[in-house]
């Protein structure tokens, strides 16, 4: 039988008791609260006397096994002369241990325990047998019926000593129970404790998410201011510059390029010719071959003094280099370092190309038609050729918009998706929005909101 006493924080553990003395003992310091938990439920466990049914149709051996117990107080000991008898007893009592004669008029032991194993699987059950009958006992334990077998006739110290070590078994197994539905419950509240963890967790990266979708929106916003001011100041550069940006968008897309590698072309497409914010207007009506030596020499500088401009500009140094490479030649003959091929970075090939396009278009007044048979013509000389076939590509399919064919209509019957051939202006002659922009919504409202102070009824050029 187990023992347990506390003392000042010691738990002693008895494994052993003998009329009521303490042979063999252990003990720990309960310096843990799960050891005082584990404490408190042993304790609990020994507090409720172990219950015994002894079944036996002899009587005088029911007689002497109660005998044996008499002085036990830890132990209640119940009796029936036959297995019908002891299904009753079991019926009304919270048995622990059965103990049963083998060999009995009616049921046999056998019967009786196969019968208590089905209906209180809980129960721990023993055999009760002569020497004779020791091999059918083993059998039986081996099968798993049985727990133990005890031999007839019995020495009571024996006996004593075997019944409590099943009813230690028993207390050990249900401590075991009731802490395994312990850690369960344990076990389930850590999971929810994960989930919950994990759900505020997704919540903050989602914020930080919307912070960074907002300070990016707020990026592309001053961007659009940028370029908005330069349009203001030079009206011919602003308007290039969108129509460059609508022309490598859709390139980007063809070319399905990642979406950091697409920002950074496309934040270099806005700002691809800045140095020449505050050059002559005839640097972007004329040809290069066309322009004296001194604005000459400003053109072939402005991709240099773009680069220090951006590069000055944390959030935008990573583009540097593109505006810089912007009028590099595939076959080396660019400038302003006579790069080539692969040498010349992906985002100033594609520059090349789209704002090549818009110069032939818009510069030198050629047809769609014609500025695509030059770029053809011109592939693998001034473009790299993958990139000229996909753009090639592009233009062939495009209609509307910036490519579709030219009208006139009023500024009150402006539809998103016209591409503006001339300036929208105010009454008083400021211009309010430039030429080479596509018609958004957004710019409906605009108008909309401002019309007390515009023409609505003055036409402008359009594409559509
Ligand atoms: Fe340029």
């Amino acid at each position: 039988m187990l023992f347990f006493i506390r003392l000042r924080g010691w738990a002693v553990v008895i494994t052993k008791y003998e009329k009521k003395q303490a042979i063999l003992f252990d003990f720990h310091l309960l310096s843990h609260e799960d050891d005082y938990n584990f404490a408190y439920q042993l304790e609990a466990a020994l507090m409720e006397k172990g219950k015994i049914l002894f079944v036996d149709d002899e009587e005088e051996a029911l007689l002497l096994l109660k005998r044996v117990f008499f002085d036990d107080d830890n132990i209640e000991i119940f009796t029936a002369p036959g297995g019908e008898e002891g299904l009753r007893v079991l019926e009304s009592a919270d048995i622990d241990l059965v103990v049963t004669n083998l060999r009995m008029s009616k049921m046999s032991g056998n019967e009786f325990l196969k019968i208590v194993k089905d209906r209180y699987p809980e129960v721990l059950r023993m055999l009760l047998t002569g020497y004779s009958d020791i091999s059918s006992a083993i059998k039986a334990i081996n099968k798993g019926e049985v727990y133990r077998y005890l031999s007839k006739p019995w020495v009571d110290e024996d006996l004593k000593a075997t019944i409590y070590n099943a009813l230690e078994y028993i207390n050990m197994k249900s401590i075991i129970k009731s802490q395994n539905k312990e850690l369960k419950v344990l076990n389930t509240k850590l999971e929810d404790k994960v989930k919950e963890r994990t759900a505020q967790l997704e919540k903050a990266l989602n914020r930080v998410k919307d912070l960074a979708g907002t300070l990016k929106n707020n990026f592309n916003e001053i961007v659009s201011l940028l370029t908005d001011v330069v349009s203001l100041l030079q009206k011919n550069l602003g308007a290039h510059s969108r129509r460059v940006v609508e022309l490598t968008e859709l390139l980007c897309d063809e070319m399905a390029l990642k979406n950091d590698e697409r920002e950074k072309i496309i934040y270099s497409a806005f700002f691809h010719d800045i140095g020449l914010v505050g050059a002559n207007e005839e640097l972007f009506t004329r040809d290069i071959d066309q322009l004296d030596s001194d604005s000459r020499e400003i053109y072939l500088q402005h991709p240099v003094i773009g680069e220090k401009i951006l590069g000055s500009v944390k959030t935008l140094g990573r583009i540097a280099g593109i505006i810089r490479s912007h009028h590099e030649e595939y076959n080396g003959t660019g400038f302003p370092d006579g790069l080539r091929g692969k040498q010349i970075s992906p985002g100033a090939r594609i520059i090349k190309l789209t704002s090549d396009f818009d110069n032939l278009v818009y510069k030198k007044g050629k047809s769609k038609e014609e500025a695509i048979e030059i770029i053809n013509n011109e592939s693998a000389k001034l473009y790299d050729p993958a990139f000229a076939g996909a753009f090639v590509r592009i233009l062939e399919k495009s209609t509307g918009g910036l490519h579709g064919s030219y009208s006139r209509v009023a500024v009150n019957n402006l539809k998103p998706g016209m591409h503006l051939e001339d300036d929208i202006s105010l009454k008083n002659g400021l211009m309010f929005v430039p030429s080479g922009v596509t018609v958004t919504k957004k710019m409906i409202q605009k108008i909309n909101k401002f019309s007390s102070m515009l023409q609505l009824d003055y036409e402008v050029g359009i594409r559509f």
